[in-house]
């Protein structure tokens, strides 16, 4: 069975991590969506590092929901699956989702890279900088790795979603816990989809994607996707 799973903040949101969008996404009275804007970096780095260092300590305590659990479960149990997730979270990976199997196409909130040169380093431990990180190799502001409004998303990660989508119409395809606001979460779906397959999507609440969805479950992911797991393992 070849699956496709496309997932957003709604995922993450039972594991107390906060959506993009809506009320309780707000951060200091702060609307995160112009915040992850290269605009608000170079306005007020400080600020910006302020909320992604609160986010990534945020996350490093949280934990894995059983939404998590039951993709995991899938992505174990189907030959050609792939997880598209535009989560910057490592919650995916910490129930055990193959890095060959995953696609972070917004980037990975543990990862800074310099804003001109090509250094990059991953960031395992809580940091106790407040401060602006500067680069050891040119001294430019240090940004996190992270796709940001107005940026290209990475050739590489949209390559390996393309080779994915290229090899064959999907029987399942599963979008959770996104507004689907960008057109190409959309576009994949629909593109994974078109041979007649159930396009499922999880969310409480309606989205551009909802009237192509074959079925729709307005219940939270960690309710929803066991058993919606459970029933696809069965069908395959
Ligand atoms: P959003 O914050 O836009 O949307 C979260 C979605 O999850 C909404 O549609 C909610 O209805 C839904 N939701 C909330 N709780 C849920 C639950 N328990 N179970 C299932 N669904 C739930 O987040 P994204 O769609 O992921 O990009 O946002 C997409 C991108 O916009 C993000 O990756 C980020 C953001 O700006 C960048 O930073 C580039």
């Amino acid at each position: 069975m070849r699956v496709l799973v496309l997932t957003g903040a709604g995922v993450s949101a039972e594991s107390g991590i906060p959506t993009f969008r809506g009320k309780d996404g707000y951060w200091r009275n702060l609307d995160p969506t112009k915040l992850a804007t290269p605009e608000a970096f170079a306005r007020d780095p400080q600020l910006v590092w302020d909320w992604y260092r609160e986010r990534r300590q945020r996350i490093r305590n949280a934990r894995p929901n059983a939404a998590h659990e039951a993709i995991a479960r899938l992505a174990h149990q189907t030959e050609e699956f792939l997880l598209v997730t535009q989560n910057v979270d490592d919650l995916h990976a910490r129930v055990g989702v193959a890095a060959e199997k995953m696609v972070q196409i917004h980037g990975d909130i543990f990862v800074t890279r310099c804003s001109r040169c090509e250094f990059e380093r991953h960031e395992y431990e809580q940091e106790h900088e407040h401060g602006l990180p500067r680069c050891p190799d040119c001294h430019a502001l240090l940004r996190p790795s992270v796709v940001w409004f107005g940026e290209q998303l990475s050739r590489n990660e949209l390559e390996r979603v393309e080779d994915f989508l290229g090899g064959g119409p999907c029987e399942i395809v599963i979008v959770a816990g996104t507004t689907a606001t960008f057109g190409y979460i959309i576009d994949w779906a629909l593109r994974a989809s078109r041979d007649g397959a159930q396009l499922i999507e999880v969310n409480p609440e309606e989205t551009p994607l909802s009237r192509f969805a074959t079925q729709q479950v307005r219940e939270p992911a960690a309710i929803a996707l066991p058993r919606i797991v459970d029933e696809v393992i069965t069908l395959g």
